[in-house]
């Protein structure tokens, strides 16, 4: 097939290579013009493990331009442009500018939006352009991005026509995953409502490792491993830390409760996973102060900048949260990431072994390099904010989520 996809971030450059792969010639599309002439290259701006390698193998299958012109021949455009939230408010400019560039250059193709919408956004466009539009939200996970392409639990397809959903499944038959066809109001909320869960799973399992820090014994990576076992529960997205950060959980969960104000709903579960989120990092200076003392003048070291492990993306990080914060109660930061290297006005160090000499070395992000080191023994205190290390091999570090004797 003929593709082409509009907006060449996390979602759209893996679609993209993925779709590629699989024999099918892709017109990528995006308004960055150094984008493109970065991809143009073979050079990656975003990290995801395993893409760059797929991404080189798939280059001659592929096409980059920022003139929408270039979609004329193809079947299906795939919308992958951003949706931030803007004053707790979605905004959707961009979804609607790329609509309405592709419908102007071609009448035929297919429009698929797979940007994460409020429910009506499809309908809303389609009435504006005069044509069906089909919803195909995504539910990748940066870090898996490939993966979760590839295998997908489910593919969720809506819209009107039955033979423009018909052609957007084609494209995905290759992942063989259970497609469920549904509206665009349908689809649009799946994606709302599934992010709005597993932000509430995050929230709850952070309230019960508050509640286990107060328990002598208990520990929270345990509890949620038993409750995971249980096949109703599971046990993805229990793992305690500094709260859900990125570029999505946050934006999605404050769009989807303006989204059921202007309905007239307030979404309680959702503002309380919202709140219990926004009150980790204040947590987490405490549990800091606890151990070192008053934090002006101190030296401390934080490890992981990203919103979670295996990506670059800086998004709403809660560990760029948690330096601000440390910042403002006087401490003096360095920090060491395994792909992000610069960042505005925090000292970067090369190797971890450079925070020796720190007051605290604080492990704000789950890379699996992070789990054991020798200078966890060396440092003269370390604390892991999101329960990575192995405390096997290092005893002696504080770690979120578990009751500690001075409490
Ligand atoms: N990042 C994720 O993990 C993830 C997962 C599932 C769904 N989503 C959703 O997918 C959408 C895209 O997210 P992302 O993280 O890939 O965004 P991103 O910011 O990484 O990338 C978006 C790209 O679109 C381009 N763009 C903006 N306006 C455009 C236009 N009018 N025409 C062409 N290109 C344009 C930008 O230059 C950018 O390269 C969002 O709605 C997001 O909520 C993201």
């Amino acid at each position: 097939m003929n593709v082409a996809v509009v907006g060449l971030g996390f979602v759209g450059l893996v679609t993209a290579t993925v779709i590629a792969d699989k024999g099918n010639s892709v017109t990528c599309i995006d308004v960055d013009g150094e984008k493109i002439e970065k991809l143009k290259r073979g050079e990656l701006y975003i990290y995801e493990p395993g893409l760059k390698e797929l991404f080189q193998r798939n280059m001659a299958r592929m096409s980059f331009t920022s003139d929408y012109s270039s979609l004329r021949e193809s079947e299906v455009a795939f919308i992958c442009v951003p949706t931030p939230t803007v004053n707790g408010k979605i905004d959707l400019s961009s979804v609607r500018d790329s609509v309405l560039s592709v419908s102007s250059v071609d009448k035929d193709v297919i429009i698929a939006v797979k940007s994460t919408v409020v429910p009506g956004t499809a309908s809303a466009l389609s009435s504006m352009i005069g044509r069906s539009i089909v919803s195909n939200p995504e539910f990748l996970r940066e870090g898996n991005a490939i993966e979760d392409t590839l295998h997908p639990d489910r593919i969720v397809v809506g819209g009107k026509s039955d033979v423009d959903m018909e052609k957007v499944c084609d494209v995905w038959e290759f992942t063989g995953a259970p497609i469920m066809r549904v509206t665009n109001e349908n689809a649009e909320l799946i994606k709302y409502a599934s992010n709005a869960f597993l932000a509430t799973k995050i929230s709850f399992i952070n309230e019960i490792a508050n509640l286990c820090e107060k328990i002598p014994g208990a520990d929270v990576a345990t509890v949620a491993k038993g409750i995971g076992m249980d096949h109703r529960i599971g046990k993805d997205f229990l793992r305690a830390g500094i709260g859900f950060g990125g570029s999505c959980f946050p934006k999605d969960t404050r769009a989807l409760v303006s989204f059921a104000e202007e309905k007239g709903l307030e979404l309680k579960i959702v503002k309380s996973t919202m709140e219990v989120n926004e009150e980790r990092i204040k947590h987490a200076i405490e549990m800091i102060e606890e151990e070192i003392g008053n934090l002006t003048g101190k030296n401390i070291c934080v490890l992981g900048l990203t919103f979670k492990d295996n990506t670059n993306d800086l998004r709403e990080s809660k560990s760029v949260e948690l330096i601000d914060a440390l910042r403002a109660k006087g401490a003096k930061i360095l920090a060491y990431d395994p792909v992000i290297k610069e960042l505005d006005g925090v000292k970067m160090v090369n190797r971890i072994e450079e925070c020796k000499g720190t007051d605290s070395v604080v492990i704000a992000s789950e890379w699996k390099e992070f789990e054991t080191n020798p200078i966890y023994e060396r440092a003269k205190n370390v604390v892991d904010l999101k329960k990575v290390v192995n405390l096997k091999v290092h005893p002696n570090v504080r770690v979120i989520g578990a009751y500690h004797a001075e409490n």
